[in-house]
């Protein structure tokens, strides 16, 4: 019997739906050339359901996600709505509640993409981000004090657990292993000042190496990796670090792979329900116009298929994004790319019919 998946889609704010619409165009393409099914379930939050209804995310709907293989998300963000409440009350939710502790960041310049970087190619910029996804600074521990007066304090404290470090660490190991190219983890962490949270992290780190003698290790701070990984990024293969390190290094990468509009993340939990995205967010000022580039999308979705096990369809799309990015695409930014949103999910969306699949 052929497998059957239930994906819930959030397409969110801004740009959200119209990215998600050509990430969906794709995967059912994929899966009508292969021997699996996908029902598409979608969700109507974000901004505007806010806006409209005062409600972030119920619990009923928190329910009905969990009973889904997959969750597939846009963008949650809008300039009408105070920082924090969308991303705290949507996105970092569904993180904790899914315990999606692994955001997986592959960085890879496809040929025909720009780099900002000088005399750096495909062949130099190629690395995974493992980024802890529960912990750290973005567990909301702390508070503050005599809000709004001249003795106001604020406290926001990092929390890092031995079983959210060392089970992310473990991760990052066997993924390094897994991808089986130059075998080597890099820990990303500050054990010059963070004396508390990144000796754990160090130790956790050295320890778990021993069960994986055959992945060089290697460690870094992260102000120099954001040196390293403008100088040499040839030099990485997989970087493991702390939730808050992860998400300012992982912006960084975007921009050397091409931007933005390629960026795709995964919020994985092994065991459970994962969610993934593309990690450009909602892009205002260019919602509804036809002009933003849907590849971050499909790469979330081509993720998405890797890890719920569909390997051949997952290596068809990403086929099919390389032969878009290399021949088609004028360039990768909104509204230059010498196609339209739709036209470049239809472009690779033809590569996958293209192929030899079931009779
Ligand atoms: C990311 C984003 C989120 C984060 C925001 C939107 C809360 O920047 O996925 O990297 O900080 O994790
Ligand atoms: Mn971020």
């Amino acid at each position: 019997m052929s497998k059957e998946y239930n994906i819930s889609v959030i397409p969110g704010d801004g740009t959200g739906p119209e990215v998600v619409a050509e990430g969906i165009k794709v995967l059912e393409t994929v899966a009508s050339k292969l021997d699996f099914s996908l029902n598409f379930n979608p969700y109507n939050l974000g901004g505007e359901h806010f806006k409209a209804t005062g409600e972030i995310l119920p619990d009923n709907i928190l329910e009905k996600l969990s009973k889904s293989d997959a969750i597939y998300l846009g963008a949650i963000g809008h300039p009408d709505v105070k920082p924090g409440i969308l991303e705290k009350g949507i996105l970092l939710k569904l993180r904790f509640y899914f315990d999606q502790y692994i955001n997986l960041r592959p960085v890879k310049l496809y040929e025909g993409v720009d780099t900002p970087l000088k005399g750096k190619g495909p062949d130099d910029i190629d690395f995974v981000v493992v980024r802890e996804n529960t912990e750290g600074l973005y567990a909301g521990a702390g508070g503050c004090l005599k809000k709004g007066t001249l003795d106001e304090v604020a406290i926001q404290e990092s929390i890092n657990t031995r079983k959210g470090v060392e089970r992310c660490i473990r991760y990052a190991f066997e993924y390094c292993r897994k991808r089986n190219k130059r075998k080597k983890l890099t820990l990303c962490g500050k054990t010059n000042v963070l004396t508390f949270a990144f000796d754990l992290w160090e130790r956790a780190f050295n320890e778990v190496a021993e069960e994986y003698p055959d992945i060089e290790t290697d460690y870094a701070h992260v102000d120099a990796i954001c040196m390293w990984m403008v100088k040499n990024p040839e030099w990485f293969d997989v970087i493991v670090t702390d939730n808050m390190f992860g998400d300012i290094i992982t912006d960084l990468a975007a921009m050397i792979q091409g931007g933005m509009g390629i960026a795709a993340g995964a919020n994985i939990n092994p065991q459970g329900i994962s969610m993934f995205e593309p990690i450009g967010g909602s892009a205002p000022k260019y919602t509804g116009k036809n002009i933003i580039n849907p590849i971050a999308a499909i790469s979330a979705a081509q993720i998405m298929l890797e890890t719920l096990g569909e390997s051949k369809a997952s290596s068809w799309i990403e086929e099919g994004v390389i032969k878009v990015l290399r021949d088609d695409l004028k360039n990768v930014g909104a509204g230059k790319m010498g196609y339209s949103t739709q036209e470049v999910g239809d472009l690779v969306a033809d590569y996958i019919k293209g192929k030899n699949g079931k009779s």
